[in-house]
């Protein structure tokens, strides 16, 4: 418990400084209030700043300037509902008044995102000028730039450039927030944070003979509104991952690796819900220099869009390529596992791209063959199992006859030919594994972003008084499987709506 100071004039104070945060300190800075993000990291960005497929919105310019003139926000409303599966359905029975209300969120993002989009566009300046189909969506409404950077950069570098021209913006790295101060009504009243010193690492000697000066850190109180963008759990291997999916325990992650948000969040009141939906994505990249390492970089599901395959240790495709992300990764945990390496559990697939696919890709692969994920090889040095996957799926599509066996409908920009004539001819080959990616669970939340918690005599939702949260640190909306680049998405929509609520609550 704490006791405010009766000050006017309090701070926004927003926690993670990931796309969420930076689209709420957008808001909140334009209303006019001060703002204050702690990011625990050394530098800002989060998950948000990797981000390499892109951001939804359907009826927009750009849409329209590539020919897609068919897309509507309640066609892109239903393809989201179809992918949370489950949850939706079950939604139903559960609405009593108790249950947060699903359908409304997703109308609130997906009716915003069009306008999401030509807010990054023209008020932020990114570049977005691009669209593409990614699995589970009715049609091409993925947006990223033309240009190498991918769109997460993009989208983090071009915010904080904006935000750092606000005198009322205020970024503290390196500080952690510990604890979240509640007064005697269970209102949120700010939080505490400890405050590395930047730099306190090197140039400094170290204290050995005293251990209570050793950490160069400091507690801070901060009172005002609090916008928790703090982020999901998928890189939180031994914490909150395992205790709400212990099957997944093991298993690498292209998150990086930190504790959850959750607990905090939880212990001032807010309903976590949809907890055990976590998204696994079936291609992560095996670094052949630290393949045990448990943070893959992400083989974008692109790679197979544009043309590549899915081979199993013996050679052999297994799976429509092109299948939901959960569905290639059951196919492939379905494989045989080779034996557990230090704790990881991987598998032992390879991804191989023709060259139509390396073209179609080239943006890409130079990254991955920069950090040595993948290599190129002439067809004549494969594996003979692979040679003759290769040609029997060369033909396969040479004949424009329907892929019968795994039921693959589109094939890329896939252009190698079947046989001898393909011999001298460079793919492009990488070892792939399933990875944890994504948390769908998180807070419960409504509209206005508000954080909510279950009622003193255990009935309805409520808000909390002086929490808002946005972003992958917020559950229901994805029910039981989020849409690609439906969480950059909900990052701005929910982002903005919280910096707004919040800088009139600071009033
Ligand atoms: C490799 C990769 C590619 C992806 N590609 C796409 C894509 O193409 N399209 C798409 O829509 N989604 C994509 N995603 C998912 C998407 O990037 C994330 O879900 C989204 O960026 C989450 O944003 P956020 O702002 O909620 O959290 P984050 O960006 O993760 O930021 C949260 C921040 O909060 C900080 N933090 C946490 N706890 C504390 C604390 N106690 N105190 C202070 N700071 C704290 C963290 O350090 C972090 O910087 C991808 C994810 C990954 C990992
Ligand atoms: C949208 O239009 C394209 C052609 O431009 C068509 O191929 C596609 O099936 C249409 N999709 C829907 C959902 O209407
Ligand atoms: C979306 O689903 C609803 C309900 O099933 C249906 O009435 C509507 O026509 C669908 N919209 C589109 C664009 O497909």
């Amino acid at each position: 418990m704490a006791t405010a100071p009766p000050d006017a004039s309090r701070p926004v104070i927003i926690v993670g400084s990931g796309l969420a945060g930076l689209a709420a300190a957008h808001e909140a800075a334009k209303a006019g209030a001060t703002v204050h993000m702690l990011e625990r990291g050394p530098k800002p960005g989060g998950n948000s700043i990797k981000a390499s497929s892109g951001i939804n919105g359907a009826g927009t310019q750009f849409q329209r300037a590539s020919g897609i003139l068919n897309d509507t926000s309640d066609l892109f409303r239903n393809d989201t509902i179809r992918s949370a599966g489950f949850r939706f359905q079950t939604r139903k029975e559960a609405a009593t008044g108790n249950d947060i209300d699903r359908e409304s969120l997703v109308d609130t993002l997906t009716k915003s995102s069009a306008s999401a989009i030509h807010w990054l566009a023209d008020e932020i300046g990114v570049d977005l000028t691009v669209v593409a189909a990614l699995g589970g969506h009715s049609v091409a409404r993925t947006h990223r730039g033309a240009g190498k950077t991918p769109p997460g950069a993009a989208i983090v570098t071009g915010l904080l450039q904006k935000l750092e021209q606000r005198p009322e913006f205020k970024l503290h790295t390196s500080a952690r927030v510990t604890q979240i101060h509640v007064d005697g009504e269970g209102r949120v009243r700010g939080v505490r944070y400890v405050q590395k010193s930047e730099g306190g690492r090197e140039g400094q000697q170290p204290r050995r003979e005293n251990q209570e000066e050793e950490p160069k850190e400091e507690q801070v109180d901060l009172y005002g509104p609090v916008i928790f963008t703090a982020g999901g759990f998928a890189g939180d291997a031994h914490g909150q991952l395992a205790r709400y999916r212990p099957d997944l325990a093991g298993l690498p992650s292209t998150n990086e690796a930190r504790p959850g948000p959750h607990g905090l969040m939880a212990g001032v009141g807010a309903e976590l819900i949809d907890m055990d939906s976590v998204q696994v994505h079936p291609t992560g990249f095996v670094d052949p220099s630290d393949a045990n390492s448990p943070y893959k970089i992400l083989a974008a599901e692109m790679l197979r869009g544009e043309g590549g395959i899915l081979l199993s240790p013996q050679g052999r495709r297994f799976v429509n390529e092109l299948e939901r992300r959960d569905v290639i990764s059951e196919a492939i945990m379905g494989l045989p596992q080779p034996a557990t390496e230090q704790g990881i559990k991987q598998w032992d697939v390879t991804l191989l791209l023709d060259p139509g696919a390396i073209d179609a890709t080239a943006g890409h692969l130079g990254f991955y063959t920069f950090k040595g994920l993948v290599e190129k090889k002439k067809v004549k040095d494969l594996d003979p199992a692979v040679i003759e996957t290769v040609d029997r799926y060369a033909e396969l599509v040479a004949s424009g006859r329907d892929d019968d066996e795994f039921g693959r409908r589109t094939f890329g920009h896939w252009r190698l030919v079947p046989g001898e004539a393909n011999r001298e001819e460079e793919v492009c080959v990488g070892r792939v594994t399933p990875v944890v990616h994504f948390t769908m669970g998180g807070v419960a939340f409504d509209n206005k972003a508000r954080v909510l918690r279950r009622a003193s005599d255990g009935g309805a939702l409520v808000p909390v008084s002086g929490l808002w949260a946005a972003g992958e640190v917020t559950g229901g909306l994805h029910g039981d499987n989020r849409l690609g680049g439906s969480s950059l998405l909900e990052c701005v929509v929910f982002g903005r709506v919280a910096g707004r609520e919040a800088a009139e609550a600071a009033k």
